[in-house]
């Protein structure tokens, strides 16, 4: 039986992958910090099993993935948070608690499961299409997006050697408590089941990066490629409006 381990399984994109990858028949690690969350997930799938913990806890997320009794082919790094910043004023805080988990939550679980790295392990991290260009207020998550896409891109380059796949995954909009609660137009948002279905097709194939609605994220790639001033005056007419 294949396993793979998702972080970030208790709400959105995450619980999805967890729920469809466990009616596949594959043995899955669901972890988050919601307890009672990850409880009722493992009374719905027989071959789901919780890990709580909190990922920006380097010591937490250690003794936990150390846990793993078996080397999971499979790991879905996407846990993860998004918080705006207002009229570019600049709230540390908040850029700390933004690169905690996105950042170094990620930077965690990598470390605490290095160790037990394969060629047959397939690394996924979830970054986002955010940090293809500047997006308003976006300054923190998309800059902790940037630094995923940039350290999931290089590791694919430095742990080839070792067999080990990376991919990483780019949604656009998706339906979530995440965006719920977002307040401007979303283009092209899709429902966490669709997202989860070109996440696994993406994976599946083994791809190096996996991006999704496509029509959205080549749009978005095709904007980035603009000269950056005119990207900049694209982002402040989405301010304005
Ligand atoms: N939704 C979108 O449109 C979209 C677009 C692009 C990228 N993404 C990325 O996709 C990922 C999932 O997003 P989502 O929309 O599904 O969000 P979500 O519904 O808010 O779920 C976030 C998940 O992250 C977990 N999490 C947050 N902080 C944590 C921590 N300190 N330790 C452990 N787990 C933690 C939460 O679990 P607990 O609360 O139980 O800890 C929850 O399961 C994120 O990385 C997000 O940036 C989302």
């Amino acid at each position: 039986m294949k396993h793979v381990v998702i972080t970030g399984a208790t709400s959105g994109i995450g619980e999805q992958l967890a729920r469809d990858y466990a009616r596949q028949g594959w043995q899955v690690t669901a972890c988050g910090r919601n307890q009672d969350k990850l409880s009722a997930m493992a009374n719905d799938h027989a071959s789901l099993t919780p890990l709580a913990f909190d990922a920006t806890d380097s010591e937490q997320t250690y003794q936990a993935l150390g846990r793993l009794s078996v080397v999971p082919d499979l790991i879905i790094l996407n846990a993860g948070t998004c918080e705006y910043i207002d009229q570019g004023r600049i709230d540390v805080p908040l850029f700390k608690r933004v690169f905690d988990i996105n950042v170094f939550g990620v930077l965690n679980c990598i470390e605490a499961l290095q160790a037990g790295f394969s060629d047959a392990t397939h690394l996924a991290i979830v970054g986002s299409s955010a940090s293809y260009m500047p997006l308003p207020r976006a300054e923190a998550y998309g800059a902790s997006k940037a630094a995923i896409s940039y350290i999931a891109n290089t590791l694919s380059a430095d742990l080839a050697q070792q067999g080990v796949t990376v991919s990483l995954v780019s949604p656009g909009f998706v339906e979530t408590p995440l965006t719920d609660k977002n307040d401007f137009a979303m283009p092209m948002r899709v429902s966490v089941k669709q997202a989860s279905a070109a996440i696994q097709s993406g994976l599946a194939k083994g791809k190096t990066e996996v991006h999704f609605p496509r029509k959205f994220t080549f749009i978005l790639k095709f904007l980035a490629l603009l000269p950056m001033s005119w990207q900049i005056a694209l982002a402040r007419r989405m301010t304005r409006n």
